[in-house]
């Protein structure tokens, strides 16, 4: 259903699969400042309402080809960002039907819908999970891609998926591969919201906070310096800027790009818990249990490629100040 919301000049709309959710939203509200008007398409399966507020939201499927078409024809975008996805890693494992069907499928729908509408540029929310186990850290562009979950593969079909589109039919795209998304609108408006959370950082909070039993910790017998799995969290703010630069480098008629997009430290579960009781000022109550399925010990990014070719630098991505935006986002809605 479309709302009441004006077209822009067609050629500021930028048309977000995907937008209602985490990534996607702060996305548009970055776009938005650029002078870009942010176009979501979102079923809401996950995403949220409330997290549409720079531009109008059309509710829908990516899979629904007539109603993309009908976004298409209505707002004349100049690009897509697609971050329409399932993305919790257990839950395709446990349903890969589900997955392929919503995060294969539905590129496949958008990209005929693309072509269809002859819209070029697309910048697509991939993953580290594209690599499995990597064998060098830190990781670069040039790692083998070996997924080891139904998510992981998932997300590297679509970028294949993705790469022969724009081979054959004149497209250029931006596959962004990103570690750890984390933080959230420092302004406080937008947040992670996940349900079920699985994420370290909301979680630890929510421990911190006293609105959970302990957290559990998964795994405290890595090969790390203090057991515990090695991440690199980046600030979703950061995550934005990047993909605004990609559009940007995308729309100007330069090349498709394929980046690792992280902060380039490893942050340890036991230094994220460390920094969450500095920032909240509270003990972080936990339990350590077994190794979750699937963790690998360490995720880091080599992040060279999107400073060389995109100009990309973080500059919210010290692991503190993503908690503080994490907190302040939180602690505003569980403790008023
Ligand atoms: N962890 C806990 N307890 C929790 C949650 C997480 O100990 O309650 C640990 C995990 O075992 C892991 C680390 O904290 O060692 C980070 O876990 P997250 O779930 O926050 O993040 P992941 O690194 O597992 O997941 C991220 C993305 C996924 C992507 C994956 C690729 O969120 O979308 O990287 O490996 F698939």
């Amino acid at each position: 259903m479309l709302n009441a919301w004006m077209p822009d000049t067609p050629s500021n709309n930028i048309l977000i699969a995907g937008g209602a959710g985490y990534v996607g939203s702060h996305t548009a509200k970055r776009l938005a400042a650029a002078g870009f008007t942010p176009v979501v398409f979102d079923n809401l399966s996950t995403g949220h309402r409330e997290a549409v507020l720079w531009g109008p939201l059309i509710e829908g499927d990516i899979r629904d080809g007539a109603a993309l078409a009908a976004a298409f024809a209505e707002y004349r975008p100049r690009a897509v960002m697609h971050f329409a996805a399932c993305i919790e890693v257990g839950e395709g494992e446990r349903d890969p039907q589900g997955f392929w069907n919503n995060n294969v499928g539905g590129t496949l729908s958008l990209l005929s819908a693309m072509r269809a509408a002859g819209v070029e540029v697309i910048v697509f929310s991939s993953t580290c999970a594209t690599y499995g186990e990597p064998e060098a850290i830190p990781i670069t562009e040039a790692e083998k891609q070996k997924p080891a979950s139904a998510y992981g593969r998932t997300k590297l079909a679509a970028e294949m998926l993705i790469g022969d589109f724009a081979r054959a039919y004149g497209m250029r795209c931006g596959l962004l591969r990103y570690f750890n998304a984390s933080g959230a609108d420092p302004e406080g408006r937008i947040g992670e919201e996940h349900d079920p959370e699985t994420h370290l950082i909301p979680n630890a909070l929510k421990a911190a906070a006293g609105l959970s039993g302990p957290m559990r910790l998964f795994g405290a017998d890595y090969d790390t310096p203090d057991g515990t799995c090695i991440r690199d969290y980046i600030h979703v703010e950061d995550l934005a800027e990047a993909h605004l630069l990609a559009v940007s480098h995308l729309i100007k008629g330069e090349s498709s790009l394929a980046l690792n997009l992280g902060s380039g430290v490893g942050c340890s579960v036991r230094d994220v818990l460390k920094a969450v009781e500095t920032v909240t000022g509270r003990p972080v109550p936990h339990e350590v249990l077994p190794r979750r399925s699937g963790d690998v010990a360490r995720l880091v990014a080599d992040p060279s490629a999107a400073q060389t070719l995109l100009g990309f630098r973080t500059a919210r991505s010290d692991i503190r100040v993503i908690i503080e935006d994490a907190w302040r986002y939180h602690s505003a809605r569980w403790l008023g």
